[in-house]
């Protein structure tokens, strides 16, 4: 996007993805599906690169879902690499990214994720975490109804300590215990790979995000692509339930 429009535009503060097609664009060249999720995981770098350019505060990757277990194991530890060989670049990359100014966070249950993985995901969330330029939250292990479960559970516990009065509880209270707690709410959430759903992605925090699909399959997705849907989104207005 060049300066001009650029500055002519009142960016989405927090952008979702659901990357998805990584499956078909493997298997329409002849490869194994694992090949398509490495190459969306370099689509992940360049885009989320790319949103720290535009400063965009906020953006969220699905990246696996609570329901992708299903998956033969084959492509889940495949995933499982991906994830890790993010993690130690962005290690190895610190004060490239540091320069960049990500913010990295782990969104979703590290109940049954490989230890080595949260361990992970636990030093890059502490070495970013005073860092200002995009949050990037990559969700793994995540879906958005047991995210909002773990928060009525965590909120239930501290009634029942007595710690928040049950009249207290408000929306607010909710999203102080949800992953992106602290965040603005998504204002624009893509999909790519042709499906019109939501697939449990950030249900609570995507009550009034605009939705953009595109027929893209994320490994082909670009920068270009991205600037597409953020135009579309400028041109919608939005009106938050009022008239
Ligand atoms: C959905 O496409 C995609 C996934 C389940 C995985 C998404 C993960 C990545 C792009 C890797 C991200 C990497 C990092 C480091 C965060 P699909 O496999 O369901 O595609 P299909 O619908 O064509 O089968």
């Amino acid at each position: 996007m060049d300066e001009k429009t650029l500055n002519s535009l009142i960016l989405p503060r927090h952008i979702g993805f659901i990357m998805d097609g990584n499956g078909r664009w493997a298997t329409a060249r002849g490869l194994e599906r694992a090949q398509g999720h490495k190459a969306g995981a370099q689509v992940f770098r360049s885009i989320s690169t790319y949103c720290a350019k535009l400063g965009i505060e906020s953006a969220t990757f699905y990246a696996f879902s609570t329901e992708n277990w299903k998956r033969p194991e084959n492509e889940v530890n495949a995933l499982m690499k991906l994830f890790k060989e993010f993690l130690e670049e962005a290690q190895a990359r610190e004060e490239e990214n540091e320069e960049i100014g990500f913010h990295i966070k782990f969104a979703g249950d590290t109940a049954n994720m490989p230890e080595e993985l949260v361990s992970l995901f636990d030093i890059c969330e502490k070495r970013s975490a005073d860092k200002t330029g995009t949050t990037v939250n990559v969700a793994v292990n995540y879906g958005g109804r047991a995210e909002i479960t773990n928060a009525v559970r965590s909120i239930a516990r501290k009634a029942l300590n007595g710690e928040i009065a049950v009249d207290d509880i408000d929306e607010n209270t909710v999203s102080s215990f949800l992953y992106t707690a602290g965040q603005p709410d998504p204002d624009l959430i893509i999909r790519t790979g042709g499906e019109s759903r939501i697939s449990n992605f950030l249900i609570w925090q995507s009550a009034y995000s605009e939705f953009y699909f595109t027929d893209v399959l994320w490994p082909d997705f670009t920068t270009d692509d991205l600037d597409r849907a953020i135009i579309d989104f400028c041109s919608r207005n939005r009106r938050f339930g009022a008239v």
